[in-house]
């Protein structure tokens, strides 16, 4: 057998976004799509004698194909040895994990995460480097040049290998492990947590619903909820990742969950519900007819740390990404360590984390994760509420209640408008660049301006600098509202709008949560002119 180079010339467009290369599988399909890119990522490498790679995805059709050019491509291209999930899948947290414990060079994951999949669907390739985590931007800068001078890619025309049956085999030179996609992450979690004490909440006929949405949380909670930790067979509804996800969308929100939201608020309402996405690193907690924030939940995560064993030496600091509630930011001064506040995208965390200067994070998007490995973790994060839930004895929404009379609350919401003509999307962020200067002083709807900027980082481990990360007008009261455009869409351009407002007063924490952000919202609105430059009066989607 041979391998072949392959002559081709650049494809605009091969920039990766805030995680990973995300387009619609009809561009991913067109000749030499996958190819420019996969190469470009090998040639940014350099020499990959002797090394490993780990690679897998979240099943979305395109997957298998997209699993087979990439071996040919990684055989031809001299690595050494490729770990594969069992059918091309591994959740990007099992990714992580992967790479970690067997100490590969890094990984390739296959996945558009929340995206919805199926032929007129999206796909979506990242590369992860060997601490487990997203590619910093150097490195995804460097990947996005070689595409655009990119002339040959090297493949290997050998046989495609079964990768649906656990073992070993070659291409090539190089050798093939198909793994069980579950193993390796199902042992990190029972090492993390109390698997005793859950395991007695299920026997004690603790009910719980997790919502996989067809995707590839599926396995994982099977294995880890209904296998290791002996919850009812039913506990995991849509268990089977299907190419489409069944037609939905695999976000785990209140308004894509709808499903598990409808059950969790019916007359028969099991005692916990969870959600997770696409490819498994997000996740939704629900108690009964109470959905909890992605930004309380990282707060209350951090604050009751100790009942998990693998916290339980305490943590060394918090961070989220800008643009999440400050929940989280009153838990760390209690507790007396630092709150790093980060760009939106789970790459900056790896730094802090590698650093030992944090040990939980989040971001206000479902997303929530620590140092065990350097992606946000969607069955984690569940077995961290469950632990929670088996060492208190209280339920969801005791919990949170409880956490707001103890910190105050970060009443907390989103407002997105979803493909938005690309042009009107600029043009509005310009305009508010524009009157960032003006704002400071500014009395608006009874809130007065502290400060209004367009937000950067600078890294505290290696001071790298991100510029332009979200428009933020602060309040005097602490009160935000942040404007960003979104790195992961596919069609147009999404304005994300977040709001954020601070209560004390225990008095006033049952207020409907749009109600409590009213005047807020108002002024999101009127700064940015959002009806004149969309066209649109309502955002598309709420959480
Ligand atoms: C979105 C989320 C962000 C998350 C990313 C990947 O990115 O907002 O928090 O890290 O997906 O899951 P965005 O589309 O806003 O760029
Ligand atoms: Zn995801």
């Amino acid at each position: 057998m041979a391998i072949q180079t392959v002559a081709t010339t650049p494809i605009p467009g091969q920039r990766p976004g805030t995680s990973g290369l995300r387009k619609k599988v009809a561009v991913f399909r067109q000749q030499h799509y996958l190819e420019n890119f996969v190469q470009s990522v090998f040639d940014t490498l350099g020499d990959l004698a002797g090394k490993t790679l780990v690679l897998g995805g979240d099943g979305r059709f395109h997957n298998r194909a997209a699993v087979h050019t990439i071996l040919r491509m990684a055989a031809a291209n001299n690595v050494a040895r490729v770990l594969v999930g069992r059918g091309g899948l591994l959740s990007t947290p099992a990714v992580s994990c992967v790479i970690r414990k067997h100490e590969a060079l890094g990984g390739i994951i296959l996945s558009a995460s929340h995206n919805p999949g199926g032929p007129d669907g999206d796909f979506g390739i990242k590369y992860n480097i060997a601490n487990g985590g997203p590619a910093p931007e150097g490195v995804t800068d460097a990947i996005y040049q070689r595409t655009t001078t990119i002339g040959q890619y090297r493949i290997s025309d050998d046989p495609d290998i079964d990768i649906d049956r656990i073992g070993r085999g070659y291409m090539e030179q190089m050798q093939i492990e198909v793994i069980d996609p579950v193993e390796d992450y199902a042992g990190m979690m029972e090492e993390l947590f109390d698997f005793g004490a859950i395991r007695a909440l299920f026997a004690g006929g603790f009910r719980m619903c997790f919502d996989a949405m067809s995707a590839i949380s599926g396995p994982y909670a099977q294995a880890i909820l209904e296998g290791r930790l002996g919850a009812p067979a039913g506990t995991v509804i849509n268990a089977v990742p299907l190419e489409d996800f069944g037609g939905h969308h695999p976000d785990p929100n209140p308004v894509n969950a709808a499903q598990l939201i409808e059950l969790m608020a019916g007359p028969d309402a099991p005692d916990f519900g969870a959600a997770s996405d696409g490819d498994a690193d997000r996740n939704m907690i629900v108690g009964r007819d109470f959905a909890v924030t992605p930004s309380d939940s990282l707060a209350i995560l951090a604050a009751n740390a100790q009942v998990a064993p693998g916290y339980r030496g305490g943590i060394a600091g918090i961070a989220r990404s800008m643009p999440t509630s400050r929940a989280a930011d009153r838990v760390a001064e209690a507790l007396g360590v630092k709150l790093y506040e980060t760009p939106t995208g789970w790459k900056y965390f790896g730094n802090l984390l590698d650093a030992g200067l944090i040990t939980l994070c989040g971001e206000e998007s479902y997303g929530t994760g620590s140092n065990h490995i350097r992606e946000k973790d969607g069955v984690w994060a569940v077995l961290f509420w469950l632990n929670l839930l088996a060492a208190t004895g209280k339920g969801v929404q005791e919990i949170v209640t409880e956490h707001w009379a103890r910190f105050g609350r970060n009443y907390y919401s989103r407002h997105d408008y979803e493909a938005i003509d690309a042009h009107a999307a600029q043009v509005l962020m310009d305009d508010l660049r524009v009157k960032l200067s003006n704002l400071a002083g500014q009395e608006l709807n009874n809130y007065t301006v502290d400060f209004a900027d367009d937000f950067s980082y600078t890294d505290p481990v290696d001071a790298s600098q991100s510029a332009q990360q979200g428009i933020r007008i602060v309040m005097t009261d602490g009160s935000r509202i942040v404007y960003r455009l979104s790195g992961t869409g596919t069609e147009g351009a999404t304005l994300r709008i977040y709001l954020e407002r601070y209560e004390a007063d225990p008095s006033q924490h049952n207020i409907p949560t749009q109600q409590a952000l009213a005047a807020l919202i108002a002024i999101a609105d009127s700064v940015a002119s959002i009806a004149y430059n969309t066209g649109r009066s309502n955002p598309t989607v709420i959480t």
